[in-house]
């Protein structure tokens, strides 16, 4: 067991990945805070709250951020206001996103942390000029969230290179899975139209379809976290997480129609302004080398265990939370 009494702090512990990454971590016998505003996090995402100490409170607030480091071994950050919601307010994203991780690392290197790990996004590589994308390649800065995560990635390097604070990186593609909560409206392009296909309602597809993307199975993005918090030889270092295969959304969109086996049509709408990436696909190579880690789950595969799970809480919650029609959704994290 490799975080058998091992005191970890997740914020944003409460949200779609987040909250597989507590499972785990429990199921690994860690002893877990889990540090989260609910801003899109939900306390019934964490199966295991009796399990764990919950706080409610933001990582923008220093005083709080240092009085829980200072309890644990190792941090995780996937606390963050997404892209949907960092486009409209910037400086908000910029205090949670790059802010909350900048307050994470003072505090980190005051106490003599472990490990700290941050989650940030293939969105930092915008429209890349070679594909698959190796962590090398440059960056391309399309909106404020990407600008926040780069700023976050950038800090943790800089606390690395001047402090000596044992980093880790992981830079995910677009995630999917159970606990992605199509509620939300910042979700993710398969829980939509999961959504969608399982209420035999129209799929809607911003654009004409034929834009791409890298998508992995949260079960998968756990690993390689947990692999970034474990091995030394992830410290001061960046991974891509992905399945290595580029898919359009035009035949996701089929495969979710076969795995819902109904009649749902497919309807192209305009482009919004936040789909400005055209194709996406990252190089896993170093993450398989040097963490031995490798995407265990493909998309038909991944794509079933959230039909089964998101069918599940349907039809737990028939009346209620799930039963929805919003529009929106990221394809673009
Ligand atoms: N889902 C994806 O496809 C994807 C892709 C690339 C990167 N990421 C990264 O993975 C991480 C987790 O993403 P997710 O998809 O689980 O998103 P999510 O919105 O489900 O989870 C984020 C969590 O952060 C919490 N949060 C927001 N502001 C906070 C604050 N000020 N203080 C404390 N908690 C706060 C939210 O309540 C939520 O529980 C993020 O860092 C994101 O940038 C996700």
């Amino acid at each position: 067991m490799r975080f058998l009494n091992k005191n970890v702090l997740v914020a944003g512990g409460a949200g779609f990945i987040g909250s597989n990454l507590v499972s785990q971590l429990v199921k690994e016998e860690a002893n877990v805070i889990v540090l989260d505003n609910l801003f899109t996090g939900d306390l019934d995402n964490i199966d295991c709250l009796d399990q764990i100490t919950f706080i409610k409170g933001s990582v923008e607030d220093e005083k709080l951020v240092d009085q829980l480091v200072c309890k644990v071994d190792i941090v995780f950050n996937l606390a963050v206001r997404n892209i949907i919601v960092s486009t409209k307010s910037p400086k908000l994203d910029f205090n949670v996103n790059a802010g909350g991780m900048f307050n994470i690392l003072m505090s980190a290197r005051k106490h003599n942390i472990e490990r700290v790990v941050f989650s940030s996004s293939a969105s930092i590589y915008g429209n890349p000029l070679y594909l698959p994308i190796n962590e090398i390649d440059r960056t391309n800065i399309l909106n404020p969230y990407a600008a926040s995560k780069l700023t976050g990635e950038n800090y943790c390097f800089a606390f690395y290179e001047t402090y000596n604070l044992p980093i880790s990186i992981v830079r995910y593609s677009n995630v999917y899975g159970i606990k992605q909560n199509p509620e939300n409206p910042y979700c993710g392009v398969i829980s939509r139209f999961l959504n969608d296909a399982i209420e035999e309602k129209d799929i809607h597809i911003h654009g004409d379809g034929d834009q791409t993307r890298d998508f992995t199975y949260v079960e998968d993005v756990v690993e390689a976290t947990l692999l970034a918090a474990h091995s030394p030889k992830a410290i001061g270092e960046v991974f891509n997480v992905g399945s290595g295969r580029e898919t359009y959304i035009n035949d996701l969109a089929k495969i979710i129609i076969d795995t819902c086996g109904n009649h749902t049509k497919i309807v192209h709408i305009d482009r919004r302004d936040i789909d400005n990436i055209r194709r996406r696909v990252l190089n896993i190579e170093k993450i398989r080398k040097t963490l031995r880690w490798i995407p265990k789950t493909n998309l038909q595969t991944g794509i079933v265990k959230t039909y089964e799970w998101l069918s599940e809480q349907k039809n737990k919650n028939k009346h209620s939370k799930l039963s929805i029609n919003t529009k929106t959704f990221a394809v673009a994290h």
